[in-house]
């Protein structure tokens, strides 16, 4: 059983995340979501419109995840992955070429999976404000 994990905000749910879902459970068995609570998108600088308990609610509504977790902290990482015996853990590729998860590579393999052109949730709250 391979286990996934990736992290997120995924507020007002569009095609990039759904993408990024499906392409996370191909790379295994089981996809585990860590879920951005209210409190760390403060941290993060980012306020969402649905709160914590939908952006959840709607995540494990989806067929390629299995299962979703709260993401609290920047710090939670390891933890995470020992606790939920993770085998790879998946980022956006605005991450990649940064070395800021580096330290993650010691506990599990540690993937980068290219954005969805054209799509964001700063994009959609943009587009419907200027309507
Ligand atoms: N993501 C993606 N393709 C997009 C948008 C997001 O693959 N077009 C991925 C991100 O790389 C990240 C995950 O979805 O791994 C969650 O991203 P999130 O920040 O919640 O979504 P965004 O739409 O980028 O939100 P925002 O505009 O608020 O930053």
């Amino acid at each position: 059983m391979k286990r996934i994990l990736t992290y997120g905000t995924f507020d007002l749910l569009h095609e990039g995340h759904i993408n990024i879902f499906k392409k996370a459970r191909a790379l295994g068995d089981y996809l585990i979501v860590a879920v951005s609570t209210d409190e760390f998108n403060k941290i993060k600088g980012k306020e969402s419109y649905y709160p914590y308990e939908q952006r959840k609610k709607i995540v494990e509504s989806i067929r390629f995840v299995d299962l979703v977790i709260p993401e609290e902290n920047w710090e939670q990482k390891i933890d995470d992955i020992k606790t939920y015996k993770v085998d790879v853990v998946v980022m956006g590729d605005d991450w990649a070429g940064s070395d800021r998860f580096d330290y993650l590579k010691e506990h599990a393999e540690l993937v980068f999976l290219p954005r969805t052109d054209g799509i964001s949730t700063t994009k959609i709250k943009e587009d419907l404000n200027n309507k």
